[in-house]
């Protein structure tokens, strides 16, 4: 039987009799308009513990006012649904004010990863407003492991150093990018695009796919990240950016580095932001 609770209260009341029996708890923080991506976390989740836990909530501090927070979609009944199919044990949905109630004035800001660009240098809120969130979300939940998928990729790298930093006790697990046939990356803003720049979307796993090849077969870096810009600029897409990084620290490449080279990219199309992200092969 799958619950739903509200508050931080009534969450630790469910969560305290797994704990007790020494079950291993997973997390999955989500917020909610839920796909198969979403889902494929739950399904590792629950392969790596006793008992699943899903959060749902559009958190208002990753979003800038600009932003689409309050057209974001919200599908609570369909959410659950699939969450009860999947076989979840508890959704966690609470209030912005159980979140942030009034008086709330502490925030965790993080740097490394955070602050290496890429989305940073576009939202210049969004990490600050995740990783008080998840931090949030972690010391509530206090589960054993928590999903998180490589989809957001420099989300991931700023949420394990997190949990790292402030010593929390749970392991985070990043869970590969669930696509469509075509290749676009399932996304929650895919429910934005028309059907001409749905068709036009598929540019973006394909400018990725193609750079990563060029830069394996010893292509300069350069020359694959312009074709793969090129790529996008024809199908209609304004690149935010479309980089190579370091797949840990996610720094600049060194001169000449060819192992551990992470492709991310984020572009527009439409009124519609897309991000998604590759790991080049490797000899
Ligand atoms: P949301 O966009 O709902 O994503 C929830 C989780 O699902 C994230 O870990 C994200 O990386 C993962 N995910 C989304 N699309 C995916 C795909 N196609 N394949 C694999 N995983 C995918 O990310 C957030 O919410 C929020 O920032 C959150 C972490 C919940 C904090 O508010």
């Amino acid at each position: 039987e799958t619950r739903v609770v509200r508050s931080v209260r009534s969450l630790r009341r469910a969560i305290e009799p797994w704990a007790a029996a020494g079950e291993r708890i997973a997390l999955v923080p989500t917020m909610g308009a839920l796909h198969t991506g979403h889902l494929a976390l739950v399904k590792l989740a629950r392969r790596k513990a006793d008992r699943v836990v899903v959060s749902i909530f559009v958190n208002p501090t990753q979003f800038a006012p600009t932003e689409d927070f309050s057209k974001y979609p919200r599908t609570f009944r369909q959410d659950f649904r699939k969450l009860e199919a999947a076989g979840v044990d508890l959704v966690y949905a609470p209030t912005a004010e159980e979140m942030y109630p009034d008086g709330f004035a502490t925030r965790i800001v993080p740097e490394g990863a955070a602050l290496a660009g890429l989305e940073d240098a576009f939202r210049p809120h969004f990490f600050g407003g995740v990783a008080t969130v998840v931090g949030k979300l972690l010391l509530q939940v206090r589960p054993d492991i928590a999903v998180f998928g490589e989809k957001d990729y420099q989300q991931l790298k700023v949420v394990s150093r997190l949990a790292r930093d402030l010593d929390l006790p749970t392991r985070i697990i990043g869970a590969p990018t669930t696509r469509e046939a075509d290749g676009l990356a399932l996304s929650s803003r895919n429910v934005y695009l028309s059907a001409d720049e749905r068709a036009r979307a598929v540019a973006l796993p394909h400018a990725l796919v193609k750079a990563a090849e060029s830069i394996a077969a010893g292509q300069p870096v350069s020359r694959a990240l312009a074709q793969g810009r090129a790529t996008l600029s024809r199908a209609g897409f304004e690149t935010d950016y479309f980089e190579a990084r370091d797949a840990e620290t996610l720094a600049p490449l060194k001169r000449g580095q060819r192992s551990r080279v992470r492709l991310l990219a984020a572009a527009r199309i439409g009124a519609t932001r897309l991000i998604d992200n590759l790991a080049v092969p490797e000899g």
